[in-house]
């Protein structure tokens, strides 16, 4: 959506912080021998107590309140039985509707990972992150985004996975433009609005640049064994006198 008042914003920064709050939350509870179920519950009733709804239940009939993916498991992991363990690598992926406005946020956590690569991964997605957000400018083409992106990760020797990407959103979890891609494309043309609502997603990888799905269920996407992928996500409001970050925490 483009903001077009200041209820606008506001609904957006609100919805924006009740999803941040939720998912750290869930991540100060993320440890060994918690259920990812057990982790989604924490998340699902903090929902109910905001008087917001699950985005990915709501639109898609996500079998879950939020997406929690362990690797090899990237994006849209299920929540159910399995427990956590020392040496895993998780996403929590926090998508909410309050008021009628949508706002989406993800993060990456090593739980008792003492491998330092996997700390430096997540640091250089944030960094990546950092540079999405300061390339998306009113005006300003799409693809500067993708651009700014694919180069953190390049200077790292890191790829970024290809076939997920950020969004707009705001009336609804996606919207135009469709595919923010984490990469450079030639053909983007779209350009960026003043008040354009986006959600910004860079997955930054240890090599492989595509998912797939995980095979045991419709949802999971996942990379082969043995390589990490970090993502952190944050919903932003486009503006020229600055970008509002509506999901920080
Ligand atoms: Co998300
Ligand atoms: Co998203």
């Amino acid at each position: 959506m483009i903001v077009q008042s200041k209820r606008d914003i506001q609904g957006i920064l609100e919805a924006g912080k009740v999803a941040a709050e939720i998912m750290h939350k869930m991540a100060d509870r993320l440890r060994p021998g918690i259920s990812t179920g057990q982790l989604d519950k924490i998340g699902e009733e903090m929902m109910i107590r905001h008087g917001a709804k699950s985005a990915p239940m709501l639109l898609y009939s996500f079998p879950g309140a939020t997406c929690i993916s362990v690797l090899p498991e990237v994006a849209h992991g299920i929540p159910g039985s399995r427990q956590i363990q020392a040496g895993d690598l998780v996403n929590i992926d926090v998508s909410i509707e309050l008021h009628g406005y949508f706002a989406d946020t993800g993060m990456s956590i090593a739980v008792e990972i003492e491998d330092e690569k996997v700390h430096e991964l997540c640091r250089i997605c944030l960094e990546a992150r950092e540079a999405a957000i300061a390339a998306a400018k009113p005006g300003g083409k799409v693809n500067r985004i993708g651009n700014a992106v694919e180069q953190v990760a390049k200077s790292y020797d890191l790829t970024v996975i290809k076939n997920l990407c950020g969004h707009g959103l705001g009336r609804s979890l996606h919207e135009a433009p469709e595919n923010i891609l984490n990469y450079y494309s030639r053909q983007e043309r779209n350009r960026l609005s003043q008040g354009q609502v986006i959600a910004l997603e860079p997955f930054v990888s240890e090599g492989p640049d595509m998912v797939t799905n995980c095979g045991y269920n419709e949802w999971a996407l996942v990379v082969p064994e043995g390589f990490r992928v970090a993502q952190f996500e944050h919903t932003i409001i486009v503006l020229e006198d600055g970008n509002l970050v509506a999901t920080e925490w």
